[in-house]
């Protein structure tokens, strides 16, 4: 397939590794899935956690990656071109345009989320979970929750953060941001989880986490699990598409996928056991659900030698993995307004930065002013983005995009792409075909409560 106009690409395969590593691994591994694991009861959580990365998310990130290189275009341009080499309906030019909806929906709630983070910093450093108990922690995030101007500031300088490095380009901007960032990120990491080695009870948290327990799992939590393995690798929005339309065509799409999802889980594991290991030293509640990083963690910051450093450089760590997973949400709408309309990428940032920036303050607001706003099923606007994006947008997006490479496209043009030998590709042309789509589409029937409960 031909490309359109002048694309810039990435400038080595580690460029592209490490930027979509930098968009998988996010909030979604550090501040969600511990609570995650923590509020469903731990290691049964885990396992099935990992059953869905390596058997839906894995085949999934290469089927996404192999559309974008394929295309050479945006998601939605992309997914019009691919069908049209098809011969298969334009419509599915609509499974990209959703996905840079859903990009814009998720940075909505995600800036919040990274701004109480960016205002973490600030407390950690200044020393301000010194001595703190359970009651006092609550009582600073609440109330820092019910002062909107507060977090507008914050939401406010991480909208102009992401956009920031978005409106430089590929090179310039999305590839230098993640080859400075992740790094510092890994090295933050190991820090992190030597101290709470040291420091914490290791021993209980790897039991917590690694010791199953069946009797645990609900049908929620494995629902749970499977959206989660979606956000957690950013499928199924067009934001690894993007990324793989500037990949090079000598690059292995198999290996490339391997090494970022076992990047991304590793992260996610390794947090997790860093974490716990604070939490069971210190005596306090897993399953704290969402405050777990904001209440729980910081009463283990503030009574640990050398807390305050420590804190700091956690928040810091959040900061960057939530940076270069924003960057890549609105990558895909930054791409489409490039190469479809007169604006440059520049404009194109400030436009998408101001439109996130509008509804960032709708979602602050939903924790304050608003709280008794519901949109539908009696929830809040925050808990609505997250909800809709998660579990319906993103495995949507993965489930249509399965089915294209699955059926859709011509064997020889996938077969091509992802370059691989006949023994893998019919392993993956089973999961994409089969696995894939009965799964998804059997966590949308138990949402629509025709099977489970
Ligand atoms: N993967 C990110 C995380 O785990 O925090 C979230 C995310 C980024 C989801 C980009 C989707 C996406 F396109």
């Amino acid at each position: 397939m031909t490309q359109t106009g002048h694309r810039s690409m990435w400038s080595s395969r580690w460029a592209f590794m490490l930027a979509t590593a930098g968009s998988a691994i996010g909030l979604g591994n550090i501040w969600k899935l511990p609570y995650m694991i923590g509020v469903n009861g731990g290691s049964a959580f885990v396992l099935v956690f990992l059953a869905c990365i390596f058997l839906l998310g894995i085949p999934l990130m290469m089927c996404e990656i192999m559309l974008g290189r394929r295309a050479q275009r945006n998601p939605a341009d992309g997914m019009l071109a691919l069908a049209r080499e098809a011969r298969a309906p334009a419509a599915w030019k609509w499974v990209g345009i959703a996905g840079l909806f859903a990009g814009l929906l998720i940075l909505g709630f995600y800036s919040i989320i990274a701004g109480w983070v960016l205002d973490y910093i600030v407390r950690a450093a200044s020393g301000e979970f010194r001595g703190i108990d359970g009651p006092a922690a609550k009582q600073q995030f609440d109330q820092f929750l019910a002062t909107p101007l507060q977090m507008l500031v914050w939401h406010t300088l991480f909208i102009v953060m992401t956009l920031g490095v978005v409106a430089r380009g590929v090179n310039a901007g999305l590839e230098k941001a993640n080859m400075i960032l992740m790094p510092a990120l890994f090295a933050i990491l190991l820090v992190l989880v030597g101290y709470s080695m040291a420091v914490g009870d290791f021993s209980r948290s790897a039991q917590f986490m690694f010791t199953p327990d069946f009797s645990k799992l609900t049908p929620v939590a494995v629902v749970s699990a499977l959206g989660h393995a979606f956000f957690s690798l950013s499928l199924g929005m067009g934001a690894v598409m993007v990324y793989g339309s500037y990949l090079q065509r000598h690059v292995s799409i198999a290996r490339t996928t391997i090494y970022i999802a076992v990047a991304d889980t590793g992260v996610g594991i390794l947090i997790g056991l860093a974490i716990f290991a604070l939490v069971f030293a210190n005596d306090l509640e897993a399953g704290a659900g969402p405050g777990l990083m904001f209440q729980t963690l910081p009463i283990a910051f503030g009574s640990m030698p050398g807390g305050d450093i420590i804190g700091t450089l956690f928040f810091l760590l959040v900061t960057f993995a939530a940076w270069t997973s924003a960057i890549s949400l609105v990558e895909p709408a930054i791409a489409w307004l490039t190469e479809n309309t007169r604006l440059t990428r520049k404009q194109s940032a400030w436009l998408i930065g101001i439109t996130d920036w509008l509804l960032g303050i709708a979602v602050l607001l939903s924790f304050n002013e608003w709280q008794h706003v519901h949109i539908v099923f009696g929830l809040g606007i925050f808990d609505t983005l997250d909800k809709l994006t998660s579990t319906i947008m993103l495995p949507l997006g993965g489930l249509a995009m399965a089915l294209f490479a699955g059926y859709v496209m011509k064997t020889e043009h996938v077969r091509e792409e992802l370059g691989l030998g006949m023994g893998p590709y019919r392993i993956w042309r089973a999961l994409i075909r089969y696995v894939a789509p009965l799964a998804i589409l059997a966590v949308f029937l138990y949402l629509l409560g025709v099977i489970g409960n």
